[in-house]
C-alpha cells in the first residue's frame, strides 16, 4: 500500500498571460482566451523566507486605539511622482510600475531611488544592468549617486541578505521577470517564479516596513508578461505609456491601496533623463499651427486634472471598396460612431472618404467628451475651412445627433480659460445648469448640427 508521505509535490497549471489556474493543462485559456499559455507550476517547497515569517508574530490591534489613520509618506523627490502615488510612497507598500520595454521605467525609477537616497541609502537590484552601466545612466542624468547602492543580482534570496545588512529606505527590483527566488523551483521569467518572487519580496517589505518598488515589462498584448497576475499582489501598480515616436509619457495608477488611482504624472523623455511638465496643455497643444483645417481642441480630464489636447482628422477620397477608419490616440469605434452620425444626421458625404483621426502629443483620450471636437475637426478637413484659434468643443455625441453632457465641465473650461481660449462650445444640457465664467463665451449647442453651425459659419 502507498503512503502518504510519499506523494510527489502537487503540480496545477496556469495561464502566462492572466494567471488562470486549472488541475489540467489546456490548450486554450478559459480566462483570456490565449493558445498555448499554461505552463505547470509546482507547489513551492518550504523556503528559508517562509522559515522567517514564523519568527515574527503579529498581533491584532484595535482600530480606535490607532492614534493617526494616515500613514506617513515618504518623497520620491519628484513631486509628479509622488502626485501618482497619491502623495509619496507608504511605508512598506509594493509598488509595480510596469510599461513597454524601452519606454523608460528603469530611468524613471533611478531618478526616484536617487531622489529618496538623499540622505538615506537605497537599494537598486538590477537584474538587466551591471554596476558600471547603471553608473553611466546616472553620470547621464546628472545624479551624484550618493545614498544610491546598486546590487547586479538576479538571485532574490541574496538580495534580501545585502538588503538586511543595508537598512535602505527603499529597495527597487530591475526586472521582476529577471529575478529569481529559490522559494520556487523553476526558471526565472515562469509563472511560478514571477508569483513567488513578489510574494518574497511582500512578505521581505511587509516584515520589515520597507516599501518595495517592482518593476515589470509589458508584453505585446498590454499586459505586464505575466505580472498580470501580480496585479492582486501588490499594494499599488502604475503604467508608463507612451507613443514610440513622442518624447512625453505618462505615468497613470491602475491600482492603489492608498489612495485614488485618477492621478496622472506627465513626463518629458529628454537627454537628462525623465523631467516633469509643469503645464502639459501648453505641450499638447503647444504646436497647433493657426487657422489649421481639421483640428480641434478640446479638454479631457485625467483624474482630477484638466489637459487640453489637439483632435485632428483627415477626410480623402477613398480608393477601396469600404471607406477606412484610422484613429491614433482615440478609440476607433468612437470615430465610426461620430462618422456615421455627421453622415446621416448632417448628409455629410462621408461613405466615399476614408477618415484618419489623431490626438496630438501622443495622449490617448478615451473619454466620449471628446466626440464633438472630433466631429468639427471632420467637418473642418471635410470643408477646408478652419474653426477659430479661441474655440473649444466638448460634448459626447449620441446616435440622434444630440450633444451629452460632459463630467466637471467647469474645470476644463478654468483650464481652457487659463490658455487664453474665449469660446467654449458645449452641450446644452450642460451649459444650462452649469456656472458661467468671466473669461469664456460660453456656447450651449442641443446638437452637433447646432454646434457645426457655431464653429464653422
Ligand atoms: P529605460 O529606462 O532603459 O527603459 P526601460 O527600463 O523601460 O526598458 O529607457 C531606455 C530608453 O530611454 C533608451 O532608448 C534611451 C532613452 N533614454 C533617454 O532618452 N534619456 C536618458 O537620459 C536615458 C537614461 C535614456
Ligand atoms: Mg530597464
Amino acid at each position: 500500500m502507498a503512503t502518504v508521505s510519499s506523494r510527489p509535490a502537487r503540480s496545477t497549471f496556469a495561464c502566462s498571460e492572466c494567471g488562470h489556474e486549472s488541475p489540467k493543462w489546456l490548450g486554450r485559456c478559459p480566462g483570456c482566451a490565449s493558445w498555448n499559455t499554461f505552463a505547470e507550476v509546482v507547489a513551492p517547497q518550504r523556503s528559508p523566507a517562509a522559515g522567517r515569517r514564523d519568527g515574527a508574530r503579529t498581533e491584532p490591534v484595535e482600530l480606535a486605539s490607532m492614534r493617526d489613520g494616515d500613514q506617513p509618506r515618504l518623497s520620491s523627490g519628484l513631486p509628479e511622482f509622488d502626485r501618482v502615488l497619491g502623495g509619496g510612497i507608504v511605508a512598506a507598500s509594493l509598488v509595480l510600475v510596469g510599461g513597454d520595454p524601452g519606454i523608460g521605467k528603469s530611468t524613471l525609477l533611478l531618478q526616484v531611488a536617487a531622489g529618496i537616497a538623499n540622505g538615506r541609502a537605497v537599494l537598486y537590484v538590477s537584474g538587466e544592468e551591471s554596476a558600471a552601466q547603471l553608473k553611466l545612466r546616472c553620470e547621464r542624468l546628472g545624479l551624484s549617486g550618493e545614498g544610491l547602492f546598486v546590487l547586479p543580482e538576479t538571485n532574490l534570496e541574496e538580495a534580501f541578505r545585502r538588503a538586511d545588512s543595508l537598512a535602505p529606505a527603499v529597495l527597487v527590483v530591475d526586472s521582476i521577470q529577471t529575478v529569481y527566488t529559490e522559494a520556487a523551483g523553476q526558471a526565472p521569467g515562469s509563472v511560478a517564479q514571477l508569483r513567488q518572487s513578489a510574494m518574497e519580496l511582500m512578505r521581505w517589505g511587509k516584515t520589515i516596513g520597507i516599501p518595495v518598488f517592482i518593476i515589470g515589462h509589458v508584453t505585446k498584448d498590454g499586459d505586464i508578461a505575466g505580472p498580470r497576475l501580480l496585479e492582486h499582489i501588490v499594494d499599488v501598480v502604475l503604467y508608463l505609456e507612451g507613443e514610440r515616436f513622442s518624447s512625453y509619457r505618462l505615468l497613470r495608477g491602475v491600482k492603489n491601496r492608498f489612495g485614488s488611482v485618477d492621478e496622472i504624472g506627465v513626463f518629458e523623455m529628454t537627454g537628462e533623463g525623465m523631467r516633469a511638465v509643469e503645464n502639459p496643455s501648453q505641450v499638447f497643444i503647444g504646436e497647433r499651427a493657426r487657422d489649421a483645417v481639421g483640428s480641434a481642441i478640446m479638454a479631457t480630464l485625467e483624474g482630477s486634472r484638466p489637459m487640453l489636447v489637439e483632435v485632428q482628422a483627415l477626410t480623402s477620397p477613398t480608393v477601396t471598396p469600404a471607406p477606412r477608419r484610422t484613429a491614433n490616440g482615440l478609440d476607433v469605434n468612437r470615430l465610426v460612431l461620430v462618422s456615421a452620425v455627421l453622415s446621416r444626421r448632417l448628409g455629410l458625404p462621408l461613405a466615399s472618404q476614408d477618415i484618419i483621426a489623431s490626438v496630438v502629443g501622443g495622449l490617448r483620450v478615451r473619454e466620449p467628451a471628446s466626440d464633438l471636437a472630433l466631429a468639427l475637426a471632420i467637418v473642418s478637413s471635410q470643408r477646408d475651412k478652419p474653426i477659430a484659434g479661441d474655440i473649444i468643443a466638448l460634448g459626447e455625441i449620441g446616435l440622434s445627433g444630440e450633444l451629452r453632457s460632459v463630467s466637471q465641465l467647469d474645470r476644463r473650461l478654468a483650464e481652457a480659460e487659463r490658455l487664453g481660449f474665449t469660446r467654449a462650445i458645449v452641450p446644452a444640457s450642460n451649459a444650462n445648469g452649469g456656472p458661467q465664467r468671466e473669461g469664456i463665451n460660453v456656447m450651449p449647442a442641443p446638437t452637433v448640427r447646432d454646434a457645426v453651425r457655431l464653429a464653422l459659419p
